[in-house]
């Protein structure tokens, strides 16, 4: 029977990311749509936590994604509109071991993208049996909610999670964490 959840808002649609329409340094430029929403900041209804100090850079994108080219699993949400880019769900991983990002266009939220773009990474990850890890802000409701809508339950709770209270010298950032295994 066919789930809400996973039914697609009609004005956009998912693709893998296009790695072959590239700028002059071959960085996809979906990604560099990517960056444009992303700069402007997460802030979510419930969550607006983690803000970037800066902007993402252009260099920022080259080394990130172009580094990860291989081993990463990218899917790119679009509108049908225009074709702009709305929503990314990446999967970067390390052997059979990857973290998943989201990122959508603050103008997109609450439609139901977060949860098919997060469900088609993640289960493209597993079908390549790698072991999915998704972290998140105790506070960050939506992420929170779009796991236990897949079925993942409520992650486990970590305090002070050393990667964001280092990389955003916050005083204490508690993450809920799931650790999603191929079958
Ligand atoms: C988290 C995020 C991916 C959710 O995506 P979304 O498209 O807005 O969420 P969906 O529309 O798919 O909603 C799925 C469910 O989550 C709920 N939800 C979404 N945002 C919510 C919020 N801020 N507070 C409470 N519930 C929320 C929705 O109500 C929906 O439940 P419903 O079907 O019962 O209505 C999106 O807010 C986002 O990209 N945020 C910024 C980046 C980020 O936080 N990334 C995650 C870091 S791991």
């Amino acid at each position: 029977m066919a789930n809400k959840l996973h039914i697609m808002p009609s004005n956009c649609v998912i693709r893998k990311i296009n790695w072959k329409n590239c700028d002059k340094n071959g960085v996809p430029r979906d990604f560099l749509d990517i960056k444009k929403f992303f700069n402007k900041g997460l802030k979510t209804k419930s969550f607006d936590l983690v803000r970037r100090r800066n902007k993402i850079t252009y260099f920022e994108i080259k080394k990130i994604w172009l580094n990860s080219k291989s081993n990463t699993i990218t899917y790119v949400a679009y509108s049908k509109k225009d074709g702009h880019v709305v929503g990314s769900g990446t999967v970067f991983s390390e052997g059979y071991k990857g973290e998943f990002h989201i990122t959508l266009d603050p103008e997109h939220l609450g439609k139901g993208l977060g949860i098919i773009i997060t469900k088609k990474t993640i289960d493209e990850a597993l079908k390549r049996k790698i072991t999915v890890i998704v972290d998140t802000s105790i506070e960050n409701k939506g992420m929170i909610s779009v796991m236990k809508k897949l079925g993942y339950g409520h992650g486990k709770r970590i305090k002070n999670y050393d990667p964001y209270v280092n990389n955003i010298k916050a005083k204490t950032f508690d993450v809920y964490q799931w650790r999603i295994k191929p079958k």
